[in-house]
C-alpha cells in the first residue's frame, strides 16, 4: 500500500478556520451565500464588496448574526464599484488596512447580464457586461495578488474564484433575449482563471472558476420568468428536477477553498444538475412568449 490512508486532521479538511475572504458581489444571490458559507466554516473576516454602500451594510449585520460563527469572527461592508479604478483601489486599501497581514481567499464574482435580439444589441450593452465580467474580474485579481501571495503556502495555498457561468462552456440564450456579451464574458473568464492558474500557481495561488446552470437571484429572474413554464418548467426539464439552491454553490466555494482542494488549479466546477448535458442548449426560452 503505497497512499497512507490516514487523512491526517480531518476535522480540517474542510474547514477554513482563521481565513481571510474578500467577495466581490457579495451583499446577494450567490455571492452572499458564499459568504454565509466561509463564515460557518470558521473564516475570521469575510469582506462584503458591491456597488451600494446600504446593501452592504444590510448584508453584513445579517451574516454576523448567524449563529455557531468562530469567536471574533466578523463580515465587514466593503462597498465599492470594481470597474471603477478609484473603486477596485479603494476597496484594497480598505481591506489592506484592515488586514496587513494579507488575505486567503478572493471570490471575484461580481457580474451583470442584459438580453437583447441580435440586430438591436447594444454596443453600450457589450461594453457594459464585458467590462464588470471580465476586465473587472482581471483588474480584481491583480489588485489582490500581493495580498494573497503574502498568505499562500505550498502546503496551504490561496484561492482565487471566479464565477463563471454554463453559459461560458455552451450557448447561452438565444433569440429575443439574446446574452451574446454575457456569454462571451463567461467563456472568456473562465478562460482567464485557467491562464491565471498556470501563472499564479508558483507563487502558492491556485485559480479555478465555478460555473453554475440556474439559480433564482436577482439577476436571472427575468430570463427565468419568460422560460417556457417559468421557474418550475426550468426545473422540470433540469436532469435532477430542480434549480440550484444557495448551499449548491456554497458547498463548492468551501470544498475549493479549504484544504480538500488544496490541489484543484485552473479547472471550471459546472454546478447545474446536468442540464448542460441534457439539452444541449442552456435555456428553453419560449420565444412566443418574448
Ligand atoms: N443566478 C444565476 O442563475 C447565475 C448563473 C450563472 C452565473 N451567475 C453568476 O453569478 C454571479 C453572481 O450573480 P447573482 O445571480 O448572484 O446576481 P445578483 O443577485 O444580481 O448579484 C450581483 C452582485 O454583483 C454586485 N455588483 C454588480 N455590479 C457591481 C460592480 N460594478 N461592482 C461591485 N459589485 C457589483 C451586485 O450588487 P450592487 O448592485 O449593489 O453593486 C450584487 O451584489 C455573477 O457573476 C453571475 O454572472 C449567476
Amino acid at each position: 500500500m503505497d497512499y497512507d490512508l490516514n487523512l491526517h486532521d480531518f476535522s480540517s479538511f474542510f474547514s477554513l478556520k482563521g481565513k481571510i475572504a474578500v467577495i466581490t458581489g457579495g451583499s446577494r444571490g450567490l455571492g452572499l451565500s458564499a459568504a454565509s458559507a466561509i463564515l460557518q466554516a470558521g473564516a475570521s473576516k469575510v469582506y462584503i464588496n458591491s456597488r451600494k454602500a446600504g446593501v452592504c451594510d444590510a448584508a453584513v449585520e445579517a451574516l454576523n448574526k448567524l449563529p455557531g460563527l468562530a469567536p471574533g469572527a466578523k463580515a465587514i461592508s466593503a462597498p465599492a464599484d470594481v470597474t471603477n479604478a478609484d473603486g477596485l483601489r479603494q476597496l484594497v486599501e480598505l481591506v489592506k488596512k484592515d488586514s496587513p497581514e494579507g488575505i486567503d481567499i478572493l471570490l471575484a464574482n461580481a457580474g451583470a447580464t442584459w438580453g437583447a435580439p441580435f440586430d438591436e444589441h447594444p454596443d453600450a450593452a457589450i461594453a457594459k457586461v464585458l467590462d464588470l465580467n471580465v476586465r473587472a474580474v482581471f483588474n480584481t485579481i491583480r489588485e489582490f495578488g500581493p495580498a494573497l501571495e503574502r498568505r499562500g503556502t505550498l502546503e496551504d495555498p490561496s484561492r482565487i474564484l471566479v464565477t463563471g457561468s454554463v453559459a461560458g462552456l455552451g450557448i447561452g440564450t438565444v433569440g429575443k433575449q439574446a446574452t451574446f456579451g454575457y456569454s462571451a464574458s463567461k467563456a472568456a473568464v473562465i478562460h482567464l482563471a485557467r491562464n491565471l492558474a498556470v501563472d499564479l500557481g508558483p507563487r502558492h495561488i491556485t485559480v479555478n472558476s465555478i460555473a453554475p446552470g440556474f439559480f433564482p437571484t436577482k439577476m436571472s429572474q427575468g430570463l427565468l420568468a419568460m422560460a417556457d413554464g417559468g421557474i418550475a418548467g426550468v426545473a422540470k426539464r433540469n436532469p435532477m428536477r430542480r434549480l440550484g439552491k444557495p448551499e449548491d454553490f456554497a458547498g463548492a466555494v468551501v470544498y475549493l477553498c479549504a484544504r480538500a482542494g488544496g490541489h484543484v488549479n485552473g479547472a471550471t466546477l459546472t454546478i447545474d444538475g446536468g442540464a448542460m448535458w441534457a439539452t444541449g442548449q442552456l435555456s428553453s426560452v419560449n420565444e412566443s412568449k418574448l
